[in-house]
């Protein structure tokens, strides 16, 4: 049983974007028939370096036709990365997950009819994965694709056409206020509780924890609690002269909604000052015209720079199945 080199060659797929001449996403196709997950494991291995390099020019690499079938083969690309794990217990994630492995979770459980918002993952919260996998156990009927969008592309169109707004982002910061249940609501995309959220069985646990990480909050009436992010920036420079729209602005605005958050509350700028919605809504469109959405086949692997691209989910029918896991930032 040999570990024999695989083949894999750089692919498209209908849709992609172009930026600058650069396709996005960028997709590695295996192209040895029958390759075994050993051999993948070798050659993931010896391409880490460059391959990470690739996901943060690109933004993203979508793997197609690697022999990865289950949450276990999964599990064993990921690890081949050799990235430090970024484990959901310790995030402070909105979202309900369920893991299948020590790395490998179900996405956003949220009721199919729910739409996820271009979002960078947990960028509403001091402590966020540097990357993320993606992997397709089962596609939907119809839908269900994951869209990703390039933030640093995204923030170059808003600097030419909102420059006042883009000068507000950097100076002032956001703030982000949402309110969790006192139990898991696998209803809503932001349905986990603070319990689970602040890991506290207690409210005292939860406002020692909420103290550290710099949170103001209050509790409700019906058990619920309402909290604030210290200042976090809206903007990050991933490299110099590479700056992305690294926030949450897009998701809290126009899709933090459910039976007890309102969106349109659910950020302001650092300062408290409100943001104005036509400017919110014309930031939406232009990322949407961005967007390549990742037309789900069974096996696909995608990689994405957490700090490059933002991500989201359309409705779907059907059964839908894809997985997840995240990567922390490097020691
Ligand atoms: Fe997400």
């Amino acid at each position: 049983m040999g570990r024999d080199s695989i083949e894999v060659v750089a692919s498209s797929v209908a849709g992609q974007q172009s930026f600058d001449g650069e396709l996005f996403p960028l997709v590695l196709e295996c192209r040895t028939a029958s390759a075994e997950l050993q051999s993948v494991e070798q050659w993931i291995h010896d391409s880490r370096v460059e391959l990470d390099q690739q996901a943060r020019q690109y933004g993203a690499i979508l793997f197609r036709g690697f022999p990865v079938a289950t949450d276990q083969d999964l599990d064993t690309f990921i690890r081949a990365f050799n990235y430090p794990n970024f484990a959901y217990q310790d995030s402070l994630s909105n979202a309900v997950r369920v893991n299948r492995s020590e790395r490998v979770f179900t996405a956003n459980e949220a009721p199919s009819d729910v739409t996820i918002c271009l979002h960078h993952e947990m960028a509403q919260t001091p402590v966020y994965p540097s990357r993320l996998f993606f992997f397709c156990e089962q596609p939907a009927e119809q839908g269900g694709a994951t869209p990703l969008c390039r933030s640093d592309v995204l923030f170059d169109r808003l600097l030419g056409e909102f420059p006042e707004f883009v000068a507000d982002c950097e100076s002032k910061g956001l703030l982000y206020t949402n309110i969790m249940p006192a139990e898991n609501d696998p209803t809503s995309g932001m349905g986990r509780s603070w319990q689970s959220t602040f890991r506290a069985e207690t409210r005292e646990a939860a406002e020692t924890r909420l103290k550290n990480l710099g949170y103001s909050w209050e509790w409700l009436p019906d058990g619920c609690l309402r909290c604030t992010t210290p200042v976090l920036p809206a903007v990050m420079e991933i490299e110099p002269g590479r700056k992305t729209f690294f926030n949450q602005l897009i998701a809290a605005f126009h899709g933090w909604k459910d039976s007890r958050n309102d969106p349109t509350r659910a950020v302001t700028f650092g300062d408290g000052s409100v943001l104005n919605p036509a400017t919110m809504d014309a930031i939406a469109r232009i990322a949407e015209e961005l967007t390549f959405n990742v037309p789900w086949q069974k096996g696909d692997v995608a990689l994405v720079d957490n700090r490059v691209v933002m991500h989201g989910r359309r409705t779907f029918s059907g059964t839908r199945k894809v997985l997840a896991s995240l990567v922390a930032m490097d020691a």
